[in-house]
């Protein structure tokens, strides 16, 4: 055999037992990667025309909204993006592929020569002190050409007019939206990517040009997750690129599918992490499991979204005052966007005191960004706790079950003294109450109390992480492939009903980083000790943590014990503005923990690694970070 020969031979038989197939290991960046961009410090807050008026919306309406935003206050608590739907359009100008605007329902977008504009409109809203949004799809056609055709406002025209979402026109289209017609605020739908398949009767009976479906709702195998992501970090560039000021907001609509309650941190302000809520408790549920156990993934600039509020309406409307305020506590406790969708025209004022209790707004709006975390978890009740940029907690008992149940706060749950008073101010009747120790709450079905809360820290001189998610950027989460999230309510269908074989978990994301528990739900625990703060991931992960001004980084760490593969062994480093400044031996399955603790003072950026040299198709090595905090 010739040698050169021989050598491939050789190599290819070291590819075949080396470890090429190592699940790739991450390394620090030394630069903060969390997405920052646009108008989304906190999350954004306003009113969209689909739950209140689907299709069917007008300008008379939308300008009642508006009006209404500002005569009720709400624009002044800080409700100011004024959102358009789905219906707006009329069709795609084919000579020049400009999009052309349904001047029946939006007369002053008329122009003498027929090409419309949305300027006059965007230009009023701003003059009423408002920000103006616009919706589209990221395919070729939208969500209404599927599932509205009775709508008198469908696109109108040839197959290729009708084509009227982004795909073929993204920086056409958002030239035209942002510096043409001055919006401030773009969704982009994805129905164009999922329903319009080439041989399917909706293509075939109304005559579009289909599309090879690159979502399927009811397969995360056979979504194109790579595809979506690509073509929705391409309508990301065009924003920025048209956006200069950097006051837009981009908010991703591809209803929690294609693993975008993963990736869509990086890309939007804000993804949908379900599909569309209805006025319904079980689909509220559903909805919002799809986002509370997500709060290492949003922060200042990116938000966990989902959707857009239904109070006013079926189980949420003003005979159901409870499950109303329960929606909108929930809502402010996940820092979700906060979307009125309401006939604002004629808002009774018992709902108008929901959207516009100003202790809620300024909880959803804190600006350190923390999302609430699970502090107790069940099917029955929750307890979570968020806490504020002040360090002060907010607390909120969620009562799931349609009947009483029995709630017990711990100081432990809020991470605060167990021997010293804590003192709790109810949110919405502003009452007071102290306690020490522990308490006990009844609370009425489907019922939520939310209180902020005063006490001792457990931890004098520090934060733990888990306490500031809004700090934390989960770079590389080790999950290597998606899996779907059997956490998530799972509703009769709204529109399949019970003619499918049932409801089963949809959404990617299950095995990403939590705080306080593991990637998959459980106590975190090193050989035989628990940790009651920390941060659960899994090997091969990075984590950044933004440090404002504290000196050291401590945790105690290791392979936890609930781990499945229990052979390969993980090394732990810590790394400060991209310089190592600590690391562990590499710790196996059952070895005992190890204190890890690293000079952080004057760094900006602290990053978080475990490693271990597991192959890709192995199952990851569950780790923990127990008790890890920053500390002065
Ligand atoms: C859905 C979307 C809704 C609404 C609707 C418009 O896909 O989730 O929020 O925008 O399309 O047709």
């Amino acid at each position: 055999m010739r040698l050169k020969t021989q050598l491939l031979i050789a190599s290819f038989m070291v590819a075949l037992v080396s470890p090429l197939s190592v699940f790739a290991q991450p390394v620090a960046k030394g630069v903060w990667l969390g997405n920052e961009v646009g108008a989304a410090k906190t999350p954004p807050m306003g009113w969209n025309s689909w739950n209140a008026f689907r299709t069917e919306v007008d300008e008379a309406k939308v300008m009642g909204a508006a009006q209404a935003l500002v005569d009720e206050g709400l624009a002044k608590k800080g409700y100011t993006y004024v959102n358009l739907d789905d219906g707006w359009w009329q069709k795609r100008r084919l000579t020049d592929g400009r999009m052309i605007i349904r001047t029946r329902i939006f007369p002053s977008a008329a122009t003498p020569d027929g090409t419309t504009s949305f300027r006059g409109f965007t230009d009023r809203l701003h003059s009423m002190g408002l920000k103006a949004g616009l919706y589209t799809d990221v395919g070729h056609n939208a969500c209404s050409q599927a599932f509205d055709l009775h709508s008198p406002n469908l696109p109108e025209g040839t197959a290729e007019e009708r084509q009227v979402g982004l795909d073929g026109h993204v920086s056409q289209d958002i030239n035209l939206y942002f510096k043409e017609w001055g919006f401030d605020y773009l969704k982009v739908d994805a129905c164009g990517l999922a329903d319009f398949a080439p041989d399917s009767k909706l293509v075939k009976d109304n005559g579009y040009i289909g599309l090879t479906p690159e979502i399927d709702r009811a397969s995360l195998n056979r979504t194109d997750s790579d595809r979506v992501e690509k073509r929705y970090a391409a309508v990301a560039a065009a924003l920025k690129e048209t956006n200069p000021d950097n006051d837009y907001v981009f908010s991703i609509c591809n209803w929690g599918m294609a693993n975008v309650r993963e990736w869509g941190k990086d890309v939007g302000s804000s993804w949908r992490t379900s599909s569309d809520i209805t006025p319904n408790w079980s689909s509220m549920l559903h909805n919002y499991d799809s986002a509370v156990k997500r709060a290492l993934y949003a922060g200042p600039g990116h938000w966990n979204d989902p959707d857009i509020l239904f109070i006013g309406a079926g189980d949420f409307d003003a005979d159901h005052l409870t499950e109303a305020r329960t929606h909108f506590t929930l809502w402010a406790m996940m820092n979700a966007p906060l979307l009125i969708s309401y006939d604002l025209r004629k808002a009774p004022q018992s709902l108008l005191d929901i959207w516009g209790n100003t202790d809620l707004i300024a909880v959803n709006q804190d600006p350190a960004g923390n999302q609430a975390v699970v502090a107790y978890d069940s099917d029955d009740a929750q307890i979570l706790v968020k806490t504020m940029a002040d360090g002060h907690k907010v607390v909120a008992l969620f009562n799931r079950t349609a009947s009483p149940a029995k709630v017990n706060l711990l100081a432990s749950h809020l991470k605060l003294k167990g021997d010293a008073p804590i003192q709790l101010t109810d949110l919405w009747s502003k009452a007071g109450s102290t306690f020490t120790g522990e308490t006990e709450f009844e609370l009425a079905p489907h019922e939520t109390r939310v209180f902020s809360v005063q006490g001792a820290r457990e931890l004098t001189d520090g934060v733990y992480l888990s306490e500031i998610p809004g700090a934390i950027n989960v770079a590389d989460d080790g999950v290597r492939e998606p899996q779907l999230d059997p956490t998530v309510h799972r509703m009769i269908d709204p529109w399949a009903g019970t003619r499918s074989g049932g409801s089963w978990p949809q959404y990617a994301g299950w095995g990403g980083a939590q705080a306080d528990m593991t990637p998959y739900a459980q106590a975190l625990q090193i050989a035989d000790h628990t940790y009651d703060s920390g941060i659960g991931v899994l090997g091969n992960s990075l984590l950044q943590v933004k440090n404002e001004g504290y000196a050291i980084f401590r945790a105690t760490v290791g392979v936890d014990d609930s781990t499945s593969n229990r052979d390969r062994a993980v090394t732990f480093a810590v790394y400060a503005d991209g310089k190592l400044v600590a690391k562990t031996p590499p710790l196996k399955f059952g070895d005992a923990a190890q204190d890890i603790s690293a000079d952080i003072a004057g760094h900006k950026i602290i990053e978080l690694l475990a490693t271990d040299d597991s192959a890709a198709k192995e199952q990851p090595v569950v780790v923990t970070w127990g008790g890890a905090r920053l500390q002065k």
